[in-house]
């Protein structure tokens, strides 16, 4: 059905309908201005959305610079550009798309989950899937169909500013927490119903690994290691049904991604069989002219863009994207087949997602927006993202009574607990409703008592105050609970160049220390700032990432123990600014006797403490040969032998000993995470069969070669041999 509705619609459209499809115009140059500032509340201008519309017949509309609204300006908004697009002759839908990338950050009240990074460490699929489905049904209970997410670049390069919109650094883990977020989005079915939104994968591919840990600055990754490690993600949510995906703004040996047809459409569309459709990001098609200097003007680039595979256009020159690639279609420089071919993938998304018949959902009746069950989940995905590091003498949790100073430049700040994209893109607490309110401090004094609670600035993220209060009021209190970390930040305007912490809180840190009173140091920090000089002046470390509106009563949970955490780290905390290692590393990264340099991280991917304590026994395979296609069972036992209540990621590694190309040292190839009662054993049961010891070869081939191999788990280790079934 879909598919003839197609055929019908491209055999009656013109040429400027057709290009007009693959057009998608910021809202904000569709907005009412006096003397070019936005009047509020950011009302459409209706002779720039009849421009948009009806002149160039544009198919989509997204918004980033805008600033959230109420949910009912939302449902005006799209309702009139709905309205205008459903006047004009074919009434073909607007497809319209946000960033919701942690909760629909974009409409007051909408719940704002912890970032993706912080969600990694939860290594939980059921609750990661479960917050993009409530994310879902908020945003289109605005009356908006689709999303800008998931991340599904690696995190590997700890100075680059996005690393907390992804997953972090495992290919596993990113690609099954992925699939989780995609299916929470759009719902299980082709068909996406008024409760879900199409997911957009981004920033498809190799984005996330800038040789000078820059936004949007060069990478060099030889296919291999491409196809390695940064396709699984993309390749496991293409199969799970993803209907967008986002193009990597920046270049990969030498080419930008957005003229890469070997990457846009030799792999992507034609080898991973994606069926929806590939939208470029902010500007770049425009930008392969005025930054890559690989198009000599405007009009070369659409060409190129187009040729590659690009089907729509995010916020190209103005209007003239629609009038180079017309005269492109009538100079041969651009074919009909590739016009049509890419027309048909966006109509399908709107089809798929029922735009045609009902673009504004209007029987609305999305009575959970922002409501009490909608938090709960969000404290209850928190609670799972925070990350004890560390915990001295068990001075965590708490106990009650004490005198508690709360300070540093996190401490008073939702800014600091949401990070960007939060009701603005580099984030934003000036239109804060009652709900975010709750920031570290706050927090703390609800559950310790405002008797009990003091509170100090110490200091600026990046520049000193008045350190003078802060150390008196140190001196008063017997426990310091230090908020250090970054304040919000978005792409590139997030760039630095150093990881260290900056010496502002470095310097708070350190004169706290001098006080004598015990520290519990709490990050909020959208990537892992080098943290080694201040780490021996804390008794506890606790990594709360970005967790979003839920931060500060999560984080005050912890400290109480009322909530025990569970998180384990997503990534390699460094130790060291110039020794950066991803926990994979080939085995000459290691820390070896006579240089003393190598892997040595401050904290490792999959680290993470509880309240209570939990011993692994009996990790039993049910064979040990793997022969052919017929997997091995592995099991272990998991009891908890301590005083709480708590839940426990268990980790599967898989080291392959030896192989045709140097090998990793390890790599997470199963994860479950369970919860225990004091003495309560559990066995923990993963699958593993060829397929996932293989690698890819320098043919570029997927291979699982003969030969032995160790697996581990929490500390445990044993070995099996693979023999090929040809061989057995
Ligand atoms: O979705 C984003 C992308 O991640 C970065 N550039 C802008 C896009 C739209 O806001």
């Amino acid at each position: 059905v879909t598919e003839k509705k197609i055929d019908k619609l491209l055999a009656s459209m013109t040429i400027q309908e057709k290009v007009g499809q693959m057009t998608q115009i910021a809202v904000e140059s569709l907005l009412k201005t006096t003397s070019g500032h936005l009047v509020e509340p950011n009302e459409l201008d209706l002779e720039k959305l009849t421009r948009c519309i009806k002149t160039y017949k544009v198919g989509s509309i997204l918004n980033i610079g805008d600033r959230a609204q109420t949910i009912e300006n939302w449902r005006q908004r799209i309702a009139t550009i709905q309205q205008m697009a459903l006047s004009e002759r074919l009434k073909i839908p607007v497809l319209y798309g946000i960033d919701a990338i942690h909760g629909n950050n974009y409409t007051l009240n909408a719940v704002m989950f912890p970032q993706q990074i912080a969600q990694a460490a939860t290594f939980n699929r059921e609750l990661v899937k479960k917050g993009a489905a409530i994310t879902a049904y908020e945003t289109r209970a605005s009356f908006i169909p689709w999303t800008f997410s998931p991340v599904l670049d690696l995190g590997r390069r700890p100075q680059w500013p996005r690393i907390y919109e992804t997953f972090g650094e495992d290919p596993y883990l990113v690609s099954e927490l992925g699939k989780a977020m995609v299916t929470g989005y759009q719902g299980n079915d082709a068909a996406i119903d008024k409760y879900h939104i199409a997911a957009c994968l981004k920033h498809y591919m190799g984005y996330s690994m800038p040789l000078s840990g820059h936004d949007r600055t060069p990478a060099w990754i030889p296919e291999r290691e491409l196809r390695e490690y940064f396709l699984p993600s993309f390749a496991t949510a293409v199969k799970a049904g993803a209907k967008t995906v986002m193009v990597n703004s920046a270049e990969i040996n030498g080419v930008p991604v957005h003229i890469n047809k070997h990457i846009l459409t030799d792999i992507l569309k034609n080898e991973l069989q994606f069926k929806g459709f590939a939208l470029s990001d902010w500007q770049d098609i425009q930008f392969l002219y005025q930054r890559h200097h690989v198009a000599k003007d405007d009009k070369e680039a659409v060409m190129m863009a187009i040729n590659a595979g690009i089907d729509m256009s995010m916020v190209p020159v103005d209007y003239t994207f629609c009038d180079d690639l017309v005269a492109l279609v009538k100079e041969h420089k651009v074919t009909m087949a590739r016009i049509d071919d890419a027309v048909r993938r966006i109509l399908r998304v709107k089809i798929e997602l029922g735009l045609f018949e009902d673009p504004i959902v209007s029987a609305n009746n999305y009575p959970e927006f922002g409501s009490v069950v909608h938090q709960k989940a969000n404290d209850e995905i928190t609670a799972e993202c925070i990350t004890l590091l560390k915990n001295q003498n068990n001075l965590l949790p708490l106990t009650t009574g004490k005198k508690i100073l709360v300070t540093g430049p996190a401490a008073n700040s939702m800014r600091a607990l949401n990070g960007g994209w939060s009701r603005k893109w580099q984030g934003d607490n000036s239109n804060e409703t009652e709900q975010d309110k709750n920031t570290i401090y706050k927090a703390i004094q609800n559950v310790f008592g405002t008797a009990n609670v003091d509170y100090a600035e110490g200091s600026r993220f990046t520049e000193q105050t008045d350190l003078g209060t802060t150390i008196s009021k140190a001196k008063n209190a017997d426990v310091i609970i230090l908020c250090l970390g970054e304040n919000s930040y978005a792409e590139t305007p997030g760039n630095i160049n150093d990881l260290t912490l900056p010496t502002a809180q470095i310097e708070l840190a350190t004169a706290l220390k001098a006080t004598g009173k015990p520290i519990v140091l709490i990050l909020t920090e959208g990537r892992p700032r080098i943290v080694s000089a201040i780490e021996p002046y804390c008794e506890a470390v606790i990594q709360a990432y970005l967790p979003g509106n839920s931060g500060g009563n999560v984080l005050a949970g912890v400290l109480a123990g009322k909530i025990n955490p569970s998180g384990k780290l997503p990534y390699t905390y460094p130790r060291y600014p110039n020794s950066l290692h991803n926990y994979y590393r080939k085995y000459t990264e290691e820390l070896s006797i006579d240089v003393n340099a190598g892997y040595n991280p401050q904290w490792e991917f999959g680290y993470g403490l509880s309240y209570t304590s939990f011993k692994y026994s009996n990790l039993k395979l049910s064979r040990n040969k793997l022969t052919g296609d017929k997997p091995i069972n592995i099991t272990v036992d998991i009891t908890n032998t301590g005083n709480y209540t708590g839940k426990e990621a268990v980790l599967l590694f898989v080291s392959d000993l030896v192989a045709s190309i140097t090998p990793e040292v390890k790599r997470l190839r199963g994860f479950e995470k369970i919860s225990l009662d004091p003495g309560e054993t559990k066995t923990v049961t993963f699958i593993i069969a060829a397929s996932q010891l293989s690698f890819i070869n320098n043919n570029l081939k997927r291979v699982t070669e003969p030969g032995d191999f160790m697996l581990s788990v929490g500390g445990l280790k044993t070995g099996f041999t693979y023999l090929p079934i040809n061989k057995n």
